[in-house]
């Protein structure tokens, strides 16, 4: 296929990317802001096109999208605690940017992937969210990828569009910005700083290897039927303490960096998804927690030469904001 990934430079779409050229032998155009989350190292590695600009610019869409049979679109902003501190930008990709491509996969007659978030859903106490669940986002970060989502569905059913949605519990593995949990609390443990858990750290998420997610959304592309959302949910879940004591366990870092934190403004309690739908497409998730955590660490302990840049940049001063008055 040739397809146009927006967001490929970020965690997931460059996963994507790299599963799609490398397994698939997909011709591969991505278009990207590269925002301090998008980074084209993250595909120096893959052969692919790339056009640098924004989904809402309706050029650079024109110019990337010519000759494609699909779109798939990672391209967002994605952290919760930016989307309480900054919600513009959020506004403007997710629903001026979803505007924009659906125009152009309309005037093109294209299929149309979106990649959503089980975070629409908002907090379940206990069981899990089917695709029926009603939508009741929490964070400005959430309440854009509903309009996004809703925005998508109106077009199939006005416009005949092809598309599908599919919403994603959290991932983890290789290429993530450590402002995410997982990598931030690994970065912290091997630099033996502070680990800042918001709150009572009881909140429960549900943990998805970053190449089960990719596999899920190319079995939704090639075998999910218009108009329709699957959820694609982890095999496990863990308790944000018990994530952190993991990782401390595995680099060996010491207990007392673990420091309670003021919690997030409108956190989400516990995040559970039913992938029933996407399993009967044949999807299945491959990669245990346990296992994948493992993985996961050992990439950011190998390859150093990916972070140190970040660590040392941008990030430097929004961790000073983020953190800089609760960790003293
Ligand atoms: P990320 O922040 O690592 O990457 C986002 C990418 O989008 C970056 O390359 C960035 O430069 C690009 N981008 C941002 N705004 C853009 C714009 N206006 N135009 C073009 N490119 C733009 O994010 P991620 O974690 O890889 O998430 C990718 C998608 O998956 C998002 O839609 C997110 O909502 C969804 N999702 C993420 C998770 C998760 O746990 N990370 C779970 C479920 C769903
Ligand atoms: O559920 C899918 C979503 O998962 C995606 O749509 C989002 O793009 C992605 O960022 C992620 O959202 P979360 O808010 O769940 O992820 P985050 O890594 O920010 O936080 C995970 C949990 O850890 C959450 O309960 C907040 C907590 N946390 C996070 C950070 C960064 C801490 O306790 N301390 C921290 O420093």
């Amino acid at each position: 296929m040739k397809l146009l990934v927006c967001g490929g430079a970020g965690f997931i779409g460059s996963n994507f990317v790299r599963a799609r050229v490398g397994e698939h032998g997909d011709e591969v155009t991505v278009l990207d802001k590269l925002t301090y989350a998008g980074r084209k190292e993250n595909l120096q590695d893959v052969e692919h096109r790339f056009v640098h600009g924004a989904i809402e610019d309706p050029s650079a869409v024109a110019d990337a999208i010519a000759g494609v049979d699909a779109v798939v679109n990672f391209a967002a902003e994605t952290h919760v605690d930016r989307s309480i501190s900054e919600p513009d930008a959020f506004v403007r990709t997710h629903a001026l940017g979803t505007f924009v491509l659906l125009e152009a996969a309309r005037e093109h007659s294209l299929r149309y992937l979106q990649v959503s978030t089980d975070e629409v859903y908002g907090s379940i106490e206990s069981g899990s969210f089917t695709e029926e669940s009603p939508l009741e986002p929490s964070s400005p970060y959430s309440a854009t990828k509903t309009g996004a989502d809703l925005l998508v569905q109106s077009y199939s059913r006005t416009f005949d569009l092809e598309t599908v949605i599919c919403r994603g519990s959290n991932n983890y593995g290789p290429y993530q910005y450590p402002e995410k949990l997982i990598p931030l609390m690994i970065l912290n443990a091997i630099h033996g700083d502070p680990l800042p858990v918001y709150g009572d750290g009881q909140q429960v998420r549900n943990w998805l290897h970053v190449s089960d997610f990719c596999a899920g959304i190319g079995h939704v592309l090639a075998h999910g039927t218009s108009g329709e959302v699957y959820n694609v949910g982890g095999p496990d879940e863990c308790v944000n303490l018990e994530v952190v004591e993991r990782i401390i366990a595995l680099t060996g870092a010491d207990e007392s960096l673990l420091t309670y934190v003021d919690d997030r403004p409108g956190h989400d309690r516990r995040y559970s998804l039913g992938s029933e739908k996407v399993k009967a497409l044949g999807w299945e998730a491959k990669v245990r927690f346990e296992e994948g955590l493992a993985e996961t660490v050992a990439w950011y302990q190998e390859n150093t030469w990916w972070w140190e840049p970040i660590r040392s940049g941008d990030y430097r001063e929004y961790y000073e904001r983020q953190y800089g008055s609760s960790l003293g």
